[in-house]
């Protein structure tokens, strides 16, 4: 069996280099009846949405199966476990707390903490509760104040036994491919302008909901316990497809549309310079004050992380993307493309003196899994592990601060769009049984973490 090693004496073979793996509520929970309905419940009703005309109504039964999922999370030797709160098991349309829903979450995180495994918590991952769609969605400015409600409620039951809570998640998917791209829930909406003006707003609100949230955080959790307050985005260097003046504004436009929209406010309170390029009629309505409410510091940046992405020019978009080709692609089509990420990770060091230390919150890979005599034998993970780990070690050697990595995901689970047809999991899951097998990669990386772990064990007996 493939082994994944690391460089010698890498920040990354240190025990407060934190390890972890990584999930999200709607992927993986089901129960749909502990909860109201969300954006991804009747996204998945409409025809031609998802590949195999799937639904989160059962995904992984982990509701059912936590206990054995916890068992599952703490053999792999992580020190760290990374989901996210499904808001509508939380508050509920008449906008009570729903007690069962967030006892659900209470009772992992004690379960966790117990075997010594942190908890780090992201509170929207992308189920926005359907009551809150029927107001208007992202496209409503309300919206982001019932976020921040909502992470009230969620800090004062949680907040003191979490090590991270991170806003939202990839709020890129939410904006751009939710509401422009209209290739996730909760697809474009009719009468609401055009959907780059659409994409814009729901970015705008999605940001304004992060800052409200995180002063409402920052002012209930603080002292000894406080958890890490920050945030989780995706990014993707954005190359040119050739050397010509036009692909390289377009990869730039792109770079800008689609990594820096969502962190530059966070970090400068200001948008990235091409939101003066856009056409007014496309630009989001920002009210006095939106960008110092978006511009909170962060204690901590999560960084995902797949693949690169090539752009050439179009004429009316800007930018569009060329799909990658060639051999080695993964079954979503990504290129496994390791020095990406070392890149990204320094072009953001490079342009942002404040910017938080980071953590690599997801990072993994779809590949052709198949399950033989109780053996996954899937070399390209393992390969992947290995070389995007390689890739964070280069990026702390240049100087960038960064001090943990999730692997996505824990487990195969609801990929979105694709439904049920890619497998990003370190286990395996037969969802007609729903049971789980550890695929190499995760035997993998469990020797890993337990090698570190009995070294940390070697050194502290010694002192
Ligand atoms: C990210 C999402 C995560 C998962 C991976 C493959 O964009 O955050 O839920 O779908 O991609």
């Amino acid at each position: 069996m493939k082994k994944i090693t690391l460089p010698y004496h890498s920040v990354l073979s240190r025990p407060t280099f934190v390890y972890g793996v990584a999930t999200s509520s709607f992927q993986i929970e089901g129960d749909i009846a502990g909860r109201e309905p969300c954006i991804w419940d009747t996204f998945c009703e409409q025809p031609n949405t998802i590949k195999d005309n799937s639904n989160g109504d059962t995904a992984c039964d982990h509701i059912h199966r936590w206990q054995d999922d916890v068992d599952l999370i703490c053999e792999l030797g992580v020190d760290a476990y990374r989901f996210s709160i499904a808001w509508g098991r939380v508050i509920k349309a008449n906008g009570e707390i729903n007690h069962t829903g967030l006892n659900f979450y209470i009772k992992l995180v004690e379960a966790l903490a117990k075997r010594g495994v942190q908890s780090h918590v992201t509170l929207y991952h992308w189920d926005l509760p359907q009551y809150l769609e029927d107001k208007g969605g992202w496209l409503n400015r309300e919206t982001a104040y019932r976020f921040a409600d909502y992470a009230g409620v969620v800090a004062d039951a949680l907040g003191s036994k979490v090590s991270s809570i991170a806003t939202l998640n990839e709020p890129f998917c939410s904006a751009y491919l939710g509401y422009e791209a209209g290739i996730h829930a909760p697809g474009p909406q009719p009468h609401a302008g055009s959907r780059r003006k659409q994409g814009r707003q729901a970015a705008h609100h999605l940001l304004l909901a992060h800052g409200l949230a995180l002063q409402l955080l920052r002012q209930r959790l603080s002292g000894q316990n406080a958890p890490q307050l920050g945030v989780v985005l995706n990014f993707s260097p954005c190359h040119p497809l050739t050397d010509s003046t036009a692909d390289r504004e377009a990869a730039e436009f792109a770079h800008q549309y689609h990594n820096l929209w969502y962190l530059q406010p966070m970090l400068t309170g200001t948008y990235p310079h091409i939101h003066n390029q856009l056409a007014s009629a496309d630009r989001p309505s920002i009210e006095p004050g939106d960008m110092d409410i978006i511009n909170q510091p962060l204690d901590f940046l999560g960084v995902n992380y797949y693949t690169r992405t090539v752009f050439k020019a179009n004429e009316q978009h800007g930018f569009s993307d060329v799909p990658a080709t060639g051999d080695g692609l993964t079954t979503m089509g990504w290129e496994v493309y390791a020095q990406g990420l070392t890149e990204i990770l320094l072009t953001l060091d490079r342009q942002f003196d404040n910017l938080p230390p980071i953590y690599i919150t997801e990072n993994g890979v779809a590949t052709d899994d198949v399950c033989d005599k109780n053996e996954v034998n899937d070399v390209m993970r393992v390969d992947y592990f290995q070389s995007h780990l390689l890739a964070v070690h280069d990026a702390i050697e240049q100087g960038v601060d960064i001090r943990g990595y999730f692997a996505w995901s824990l487990m195969d689970n609801f990929e979105w769009a694709e439904g049920y047809t890619q497998r990003f999991g370190i286990v395996y899951v037969d969802y007609a049984t729903q049971r789980r097998t550890l695929k190499n990669s995760a035997k993998a990386l469990q020797q890993l973490f337990l090698a570190r772990q009995s070294q940390h064990h070697a050194v502290e007996d010694i002192c």
